[in-house]
């Protein structure tokens, strides 16, 4: 029987456990093309289709919505007003996929009372037989389509998106969501419930694994990235995959960060921070969205009609349609928002929530709600109409079966690699620490990460399997060729003692070069896995501390979901490299990093902090009318800041310069001349942080992220980096939504990272294009 792998959450629905998986042989092994999809159903070519050979429904004729050449909203409307309306309720229902459900399920198939499925298996042959009873027995053979978590890779693990976010590169993220496309389309994948694109700014919210970070402007770039990766231009082709935005809207925001947890954001906050990359995905043409869990301003998210209608429909004229998260419909009533499930029905579907994941208040309410609301009955036929619509873009009513593809995995792993490469981040490197230099003879790896094939995939694995993972130790062993690579695990990542504590520094004591693998396991970041604690868990931090004492140069690799609040860790390290999940290739990439084979480019897109108790502590504050009121017992500054990272050169930074002091139509250019001073080659991320003085509206924040640029120099050489900014650029949305942008002084810097003083100021002319003078008063 085929594993299946069904993920979701909810007080209804409990998940399965992850599938238990064999260990590993080789990890290094080569290995041959995977095969996958058809699962041994008969397919039938496309063409077949579209030559009208077959006839879906079997009524005899070809109807005008099964005819490929006619227009999407033609096709639509055809079918929408064929259905009666127990089809269309069925049509927004998602059930989650069980090994049974080709029995379970068959006479709901048939009757065509089902429109979708949630999980995976690794090859479609359950899939296309779910389908077959649903295109090929129900009246009018509508497709299902098929929705499972690809969040960093499906087969391939690759890095958790906070860590891909970290090599600031949306060419990177688009070509590893196309590849993690591929491999879903071909077990039989329609739609994949990502990109997060949740603006996280508490590191003991675990699900700040799954996205982009803190900054909204990077977080779109990366939005819009993904989608063109997993969609490309027109996601019925071959290899592609529906792309669906969540968790909408502020699901990150959660109070205390604890997950599921209320949330209240302020209606400039909402619009400047927390919609912008749900709006950079649906620009990019995401063809659905998810909505959240949370309540937001006392409106839970899969019931709120500001954000689901007013902002996604009828501002943003968004034309896909709405999946609830898992239960979240039924989950109105735990909210105290729905008394009934009639109620949650109606506040769900009036508000905007399309299709309901696993829950089954449409199918059990709605139809005697349409008899007694107008507003539910019409809310019914748009609903329908948007999953419709997806359907027929997605190609489900041409090609509804999943083939056989051959794929890549020599490709796939290439790319795991340069991932795990691309987003560790340098935090410290003391006198040339790393690389490593020629001259030693062996390595001492020691903590419970150094050899752990399991954590090394991160949160929301998909079907990817741990014993493909490359671990340190491993990946050690096979860069450094000739060299003694021992390994002391110490003790566990949490709970455990401190038995294996004299081993680890016996090993050290006689080890030439000192490596601490030292974090978190994958699930203590991730839905639901959220912390109180942001210090080393377990016994690491005294492991650390008693190899510590031995004062030899320790180079300390954090493996981690989240930041970590590790004063002590980067203060008695001599180099610290912020690994994150990294994926399978983790331990290739990672000796690549040390070996200096390559050199580490990431910057952290997400601000560490030195305490616990300074969360949230993100760069893009707002300022208050007492900066420099500080704690009693210590410093707000956090341990590392957004945007920082090293490599194994220096870069030097001139002043900024500016072409105006006064913008009044065209463009300002701002520039710097960045050296590399070091005596390496190296990749440094150049940064834009814009801070506006003053603004009517509703104030800015005090530095906001405009733009970046990677430039690549050798030793002594040196460029002047320029970036351009026209007036348009300098707004913000009001919380009406409108895009404004206020006259008035603003300042830029050019920066290594976040939070440097070196701002120069110019005006912004009230009569400029674009511009509004602020109000006299
Ligand atoms: C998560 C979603 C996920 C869904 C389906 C939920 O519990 O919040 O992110 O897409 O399950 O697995």
């Amino acid at each position: 029987m085929a594993t299946l792998t069904t993920v979701g959450g909810g007080a209804e629905n409990a998940k399965p456990a992850a599938p238990v998986l064999p260990p590993s042989k080789d990890a290094n092994e080569v290995k041959a093309p995977i095969v996958s999809g058809g699962g041994g159903f008969k397919l039938l070519k496309p063409q077949m289709y579209r030559q009208g050979w077959v006839d879906l429904n079997k009524n005899g004729r070809k109807d005008r919505y099964e005819d490929p050449t006619e227009p999407v909203e033609a096709r639509v409307e055809d079918l929408l007003a064929q259905m009666t309306v127990a089809e269309k309720i069925g049509q927004l229902e998602q059930k989650r996929m069980d090994s049974d459900s080709d029995q379970k399920e068959a006479a709901l198939l048939a009757g065509g009372g089902l429109g979708s499925f949630l999980g995976a298996a690794p090859d479609a042959g359950l899939r296309n037989r779910l389908q077959r009873i649903a295109v090929e027995e129900s009246r009018l053979g509508v497709p299902l389509i098929f929705g499972f978590d690809t969040i960093h890779g499906f087969r391939t693990t690759f890095p958790t998106p906070l860590a891909l976010s970290c090599a600031w590169d949306p060419d990177l993220v688009e070509r590893l969501q196309a590849m993690a496309a591929a491999e879903s389309a071909a077990s039989g994948i329609d739609w994949v419930f990502a990109p997060m694109v949740d603006i996280a700014r508490d590191p003991r919210w675990g699900r700040i694994a799954e996205g982009f970070g803190e900054d909204p402007w990077l977080g779109g770039l990366l939005a819009a990235a993904s989608v063109r990766g997993f969609q490309g231009p027109d996601y019925s082709k071959a290899g592609r995959v529906a792309a669906c935005l969540k968790h909408y809207v502020g699901y990150g925001a959660a109070e205390g960060g604890r997950d599921y947890n209320t949330t209240e954001i302020g209606l400039p906050t909402l619009r400047n921070i927390y919609l912008p990359p749900f709006h950079a995905g649906v620009v990019a043409g995401a063809a659905t969205i998810m909505s959240a869990f949370n309540c937001l301003n006392g409106v839970p998210t899969s019931g709120n009609h500001f954000t689901l209608t007013e902002v996604l429909r009828d501002e943003w004229r968004f034309p896909g349609f709405v999946v609830s998260d898992w239960n979240a419909v039924f989950e109105l009533i735990h909210h105290g928002y729905a008394g009934t499930r009639d109620q949650a029905a109606a506040m769900a579907l009036t508000a905007g929530v399309d299709m309901e994941m696993v829950s089954d208040c449409y199918r059990t309410q709605l139809p005697a709600l349409i008899e007694r609301s107008a507003p539910v009955k019409a809310a019914l036929d748009e609903a329908v109409r948007r999953v419709l619509r997806v359907k027929i873009r997605k190609g489900l009513f041409d090609v509804p079966y999943t083939g056989p593809a051959t794929l890549d995995p020599m490709a796939s792993a290439a790319l795991a690699r340069e991932a795990a490469q691309r987003c560790c981040v340098l935090v410290k490197n003391d006198r040339g620490t790393l690389p490593l230099q020629p001259g030693f003879r062996s390595v001492a790896v020691i903590g419970p990460l150094g050899d752990d094939q399991v954590d090394m995939l991160g949160c929301w694995s998909g079907l990817g399997r741990w014993d493909d993972a490359i671990t340190l130790r491993k990946g050690l062993g096979v860069a450094l060729k000739g060299v003694k690579v021992g390994f002391a695990k110490g003790c566990e990542i949490k709970g455990g003692d401190r038995t294996g504590f004299d081993s680890a520094v016996a090993l050290a004591r006689s080890s030439d070069v000192i490596i601490l693998a030292v974090g978190e396991e994958a699930l203590m970041s991730g839905e639901a896995n959220y912390r109180l604690d942001l210090g080393l868990p377990g016994y690491q931090q005294e492991l650390f501390d008693r190899i510590a004492a031995l004062h030899r140069q320790l180079i300390t690799i954090l493996f981690t979901g989240r930041p970590l609040a590790v004063p002590a860790v980067l203060a008695h390290s001599a180099a610290v490299l912020v690994a994150w999940h990294p994926g399978v290739q983790a331990g290739m990439g990672l000796a690549d990093l040390l070996t200096g084979a390559v050199a580490p480019s990431g910057r952290l897109t997400t601000t560490f902090p030195t305490t616990v108790g300074q969360v949230p502590n993100y760069y893009n504050y707002s300022r208050t009318g007492r900066p420099f009121d500080n704690y009693k017992d210590g410093s707000r500054d956090p341990l590392l800041r957004f945007g920082f990272g090293l490599t194994y050169t220096e870069f030097s930074y001139g002043p900024t310069r500016l072409s105006t002091t006064t913008l009044r139509a065209s463009r300002l250019t701002v520039s710097a001349t960045v050296r590399n001073i070091g005596a390496r080659a190296g990749t440094e991320v150049v940064q834009l942080y814009l801070r506006p003085f003053s603004c009517s509206f509703g104030a800015r924040p005090m530095q906001e992220l405009k733009g970046y640029q990677r430039i690549h120099l050798k030793p002594g050489e040196q460029t002047d980096v320029t970036f351009a900014l026209s007036p348009g650029q300098l707004g913000a949305v009001t919380s009406r939504g409108q895009w404004v942008t206020e006259a008035g002084t603003y300042a830029v810097t050019i920066a290594p990272q976040a939070g440097t003083e070196d701002f120069v100021s110019f005006t912004l002319d009230p009569n400029a294009p674009g511009v509004t003078a602020p109000p006299l008063y």
